[in-house]
């Protein structure tokens, strides 16, 4: 078995004879000398082969990727690469064999020139060889060995529920697996473990993990993939406070053995209402300021008559004050970020600068004295501000800004990428008012236990005993308080106008158990590849996904999803139309 790591030696271990395998990196000939760069998983060790080295006439053969085992001593370098862990330090060939010869790479491995993406995700066993790439799965392998020890420390034990199952609550589409024995009938593979998780509680294990691939057919995004890995753990006899308290413990674990962060816990609280209010998102980033104020009262007299009809109309006035950006944005620039804020359903992004004090801008003309000093005071302007400002309906107003609010601090360079700001939101709404379906859904799940039973039939104003944890501007994850009273259950059941037919077909199993004893129980998952995500300071999921799917959810390598035997189809009773 190979012994060593290539990246592990330096010059304490001068005149030590070694044996080591690998990829050849890069090959170099100076005027008679060979020098190879062989990588393993862990980095790049040089060798070196003399014109006088028995071997010289096989090193000459070596092209990059070759596969080799060589012997030699480890000598120190005579110029030193500072880059490097093994940069004092080179390999003189004493024995060389190439194990396997490669053709020429379709692909790049330099970071710095990358080839195209969909060639990459083609060849991605070849990708995967860039040490980023190997880097990024050792973090999430630390990552996952942080969370098995953490949890089995806490006496959490790991079980793993079914892939083959019935439609899961998620509120995503299903992925649907034809039954061959049982023609027409269809499994759905999970988009969680959350009713497999409840039962377990129900059956008394008490503290449940599980490290749970779960498949989603939706819109991907740079965050999502259709089939991902979740942190999924439910316990009984718990509170909010305990699930708060677990996790907190478990980042603290993960964050100082990836990165050997001390995290401060417990981490900051905010409610759901309160986040949309100061960030316009329910996933806020608090690496950096720019909140959203609402200016509302500015304008409670305005003549201005857009501003006026708007807040006839329960609409609010919110801005946000990029400080000493005046100067930094043309009017070019502006137009481009109101064509930004219109994808979130803004009619139109309002923008004042403050330069010698005077403030100018789209709306101006139409405000008076009284509102322009109130600006002043109300949004603490100084020299060369710059205000942005959306009139709309509460959640386009605040969510407009909200993400106009992250891409001017990406833009700006407001961000501080070493900060790691774990929040917790709070007080979930219960319902979450559907266009498409025109109704209302549960904005959690239909599990999730109300704060207030007697409100349920106030939609607008029920909360939920929901939470999600946020870092850096993600939502790492999602839990609840679940209903075990199946009295409450049938009463979120009827407010969520779920028939008890529809109820029984669809969950049945569930609410029967209910009947012998739930315990009550609570629970939460973390989406790990987020998490790793973030870790491994990258913004694309695919980073940490090691064959991942493209945003057609389809595996450029296997070609998956493809045509199957039309003899497969007849057995299962399926034509395609
Ligand atoms: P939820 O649906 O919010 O909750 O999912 C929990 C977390 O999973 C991650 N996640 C994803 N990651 C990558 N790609 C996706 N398509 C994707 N979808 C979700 C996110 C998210 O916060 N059963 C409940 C949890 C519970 O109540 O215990 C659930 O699945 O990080």
């Amino acid at each position: 078995m190979k012994k060593y790591n290539n990246e592990e030696f330096t010059i304490q271990n001068l005149g030590e004879e070694v044996t080591l395998y690998g990829w050849v990196a890069k090959k170099r000939d100076l005027g008679g000398l060979i020098f190879i760069d062989l990588r393993d998983r862990s980095g790049i060790v040089q060798i070196v082969i003399n014109p006088d080295n028995k071997f010289y006439n096989t090193a000459l053969e070596i092209k990059n990727e070759y596969v080799l085992k060589v012997t030699g001593k480890i000598v120190e370098r005579q110029n030193k690469n500072p880059n490097i862990n093994t940069g004092e330090i080179e390999v003189i060939v004493e024995n060389l064999e190439i194990l396997n010869t490669a053709n020429t790479l379709p692909i790049e491995l330099n970071e710095d020139n990358l080839s195209l993406e969909d060639t990459r995700l083609k060849y991605r066993y070849l990708d995967l060889r860039r040490s980023r790439l190997q880097k990024n799965f050792m973090i999430r392998h630390q990552i996952t060995k942080a969370v098995r020890n953490y949890l089995d420390d806490n006496g959490f034990i790991d079980l793993e529920t079914p892939i083959l199952t019935k439609s899961t609550p998620e509120g995503a589409r299903d992925y649907l697996v034809p039954s061959r024995v049982n023609k027409g009938k269809f499994y759905a593979l999970p988009q969680s473990p959350q009713i497999f998780k409840q039962l377990l509680m129900v059956a008394g294990f008490e503290k449940y993990y599980q490290i749970a691939k779960c498949f989603r057919d939706e819109d991907l995004r740079a965050d999502r993939q259709p089939e991902f890995t979740q942190i999924d753990i439910e316990m009984s006899f718990a509170q909010e406070e305990d699930i708060f308290s677990l996790s907190e413990g478990m980042f603290k674990k993960i964050l100082k053995e990836v990165k050997g962060i001390d995290l401060v816990t417990p981490f900051k609280r905010i409610s759901y209402d309160e986040a949309m209010a100061l960030y316009g998102t329910d996933k806020p980033d608090t690496r950096f300021e720019m909140l959203l104020n609402d200016i509302s009262q500015v304008f409670n007299n305005t003549s201005f008559q857009m501003f006026k009809e708007i807040l006839n109309n329960n609409g609010v006035i919110n801005a946000i004050v990029v400080k000493n950006a005046a100067s930094k944005y043309s009017r070019k620039n502006i137009d481009e970020l109101t064509d930004f804020v219109k994808k979130y359903g803004a009619k139109g992004l309002a923008w004042i600068k403050n330069i010698n004090n005077e403030l100018s801008g789209s709306i101006i003309k139409n405000l008076n004295d009284k509102e322009i000093n109130e600006l002043k005071t109300r949004l603490k302007l100084e020299e060369n501000d710059l205000v942005f400002v959306v009139a709309d309906k509460k959640k386009i107003s605040q969510t407009a800004l909200g993400a106009l609010r992250n891409k001017l601090a990406r833009e700006l360079n407001l961000i501080d990428n070493n900060k790691y700001n774990f929040l917790w939101v709070t007080d979930f709404p219960m319902f979450e008012y559907s266009e498409t379906e025109n109704r209302y859904m549960a904005a959690h799940h239909p599990f999730t236990m109300p704060k207030d039973v007697n409100s349920l039939d106030d939609k607008e104003h029920c909360y939920a005993r929901a939470y999600d944890s946020v870092l850096n501007g993600y939502e790492l994850a999602s839990g609840s308080v679940r209903i075990h009273d199946k009295n409450i259950q049938a009463k979120v059941f009827e407010a969520l106008q779920i028939s008890k037919e529809e109820a029984k077909l669809k969950f049945g199993f569930l609410l029967e158990a209910f009947k012998y004893g739930a315990p009550p129980h609570i629970g939460i998952a973390f989406g790990l590849e987020r998490l790793t995500m973030i870790l491994c300071d990258t913004d694309n999921i695919r980073d940490v996904v090691t064959f991942p799917k493209t945003a057609s959810a389809s595996c450029l390598m296997t070609e998956a999803p493809s045509i199957v035997d039309t003899k497969q189809l007849e057995e299962l009773g399926i034509t395609v139309k």
